[in-house]
């Protein structure tokens, strides 16, 4: 056996080794922000769609109105809003952002990602982008994978974001679950530094013989899991009482676990974020913690449950209140589909005024406008990279026929969005 060292001097790598921090980094989280629509669903106007009392909802949820998105609102509009604000308190660049994750269970495509859409409306053109399925746990998923990679070094700037539009996929028929759900994005700017604070554990659990107690089954679902009358395609179907009792069951033990990583113990956390899913497991939290509810943070009354943008959304709330203070530790946790759950212990390092309009945001105005204007300039400079002569008569046939109106539109037509 040769030892390591007499190795490397025997077969030297080729490889050239950039420059790497000899020590694990931290990820602090620098900025926060959050995007929910104008268009508010309260109660009320629920009884008028499915047989329903606002006494009921608010006893068993909590929830008195949640936000609806307009037909131009998507879950990359949302995203997009989201991280633009985030990057303001950050007074980040977007051309200085490395990844982009955004955790979604209503993405607009399964491909492209919509973090690669938000990447290409932010102008972060040195950033790579991926979508997370992890339901109402992405968000912490998320924040977990980007300070992996914060941590060894390999990127300094991260954006992560939870967004949905849940409104697309409700069952407007089932009163079981379409009182629960609304639409929003939340989002948090990662960096990379030497001083000790920021994400200081993460846990992430996942046990899939539960999966069938709360799906969104797509174009590949099982036919015969569609053919029982229950399930639709595109539409959440949740066993409501099954998920209480997991959400009540893992939430206590996740956050303790996760706290016992960081060194720490309840009595030290100055707040918790859970997924806003419900007020009685928000409530439920605070018990089995043993910790006073003021602690615990809800603001599921107005929202509802916006699913893997819940966290960030109460996150971005919180911090702008100037409820989270330098120093405070925090712990998020995550809950839902999969069956999957996540908690993140965060010590606060930001700093809690918000920086005034500096230099920089008129530079981050600038690589938005830039971004706009190249995004049709690139997209044609590619299609006419991609001209041959015979393609050229081809499409130019083509323009032909459908200016006789016998045509359907060509898709890579479809430069508006
Ligand atoms: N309005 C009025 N009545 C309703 C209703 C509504 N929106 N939805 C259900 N009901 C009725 C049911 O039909 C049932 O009537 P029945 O007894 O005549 O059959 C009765 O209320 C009780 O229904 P049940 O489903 O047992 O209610 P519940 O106490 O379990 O509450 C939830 C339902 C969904 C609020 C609750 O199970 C829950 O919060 N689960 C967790 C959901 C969650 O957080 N999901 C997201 C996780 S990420």
């Amino acid at each position: 056996m040769i030892d390591t060292k007499l190795r490397s001097r025997l077969f030297p790598s080729r490889v050239h080794h950039a420059p790497r921090p000899r020590t694990l980094r931290y990820a602090h989280l620098i900025g926060w922000g959050m995007e929910v629509p104008s268009q508010v669903l309260s109660n009320s106007d629920l009884e008028a769609i499915v047989d329903t009392d606002d006494e009921w909802i608010v006893s068993r949820t909590g929830i008195k109105e949640r936000r609806i998105a307009e037909p131009r609102e998507t879950t990359t509009s949302l995203a997009t809003r989201a991280a633009q604000k985030a990057l303001d308190v950050a007074d980040v660049l977007p051309s200085e952002i490395d990844l982009i994750i955004v955790a979604t269970a209503t993405p607009e495509y399964i491909f492209p990602s919509t973090a690669s859409m938000v990447q290409d409306m932010l102008g972060a053109t040195n950033a790579g982008a991926f979508d997370l399925s992890a339901a109402c746990s992405g968000f912490v998923y998320g924040l977990d994978m980007a300070c992996s990679k914060i941590r060894t070094g390999e990127i300094t700037t991260a954006v992560v974001i939870g967004a949905e539009t849940l409104s697309r996929v409700v069952d407007w028929t089932d009163r079981g679950t379409c009182i629960l759900f609304g639409d929003g994005a939340g989002a948090v700017v990662l960096q990379g530094s030497d001083l000790p604070g920021g994400i200081l554990s993460s846990i992430l659990r996942s046990d899939g013989s539960g999966w069938d107690m709360l799906t969104l089954p797509t174009v590949s679902s099982r036919d015969t899991y569609l053919q029982d009358g229950i399930h639709q395609m595109h539409r959440i179907y949740m066993d409501g009482k099954g998920v209480y009792r997991f959400a009540t069951r893992i939430i206590g033990d996740s956050i303790r676990d996760a706290l016992e990583m960081a060194g720490l113990t309840t009595d030290d956390l100055a707040m918790v974020i859970p997924h806003q899913a419900n007020q009685r497991i928000i409530d439920y939290a605070a018990k089995a913690l043993k910790i006073p509810e003021e602690k615990v943070y809800s603001n599921v009354a107005r929202f509802g449950n916006t699913s893997a943008a819940s966290i960030p959304i109460a996150l971005a709330e919180a911090a702008e209140a100037g409820k989270i203070k330098p120093g405070d530790v925090l712990a998020l946790v995550g809950f839902g589909g999969g069956l999957s759950w996540a908690t993140t212990i965060i010590e606060w390092s930001s700093r809690p005024e918000r920086p005034a309009y500096s230099l920089t945001w008129g530079r981050r105005q600038g690589e938005y406008a830039i971004a706009g204007v190249r995004r049709p300039i690139v997209r044609w400079w590619r299609r006419l990279m991609l001209l041959s002569p015979s393609s050229i008569i081809r499409y130019s046939r083509y323009l032909l026929t459908r200016r006789n109106g016998a045509a359907p539109p060509h898709p890579s037509d479809d430069d508006n969005r």
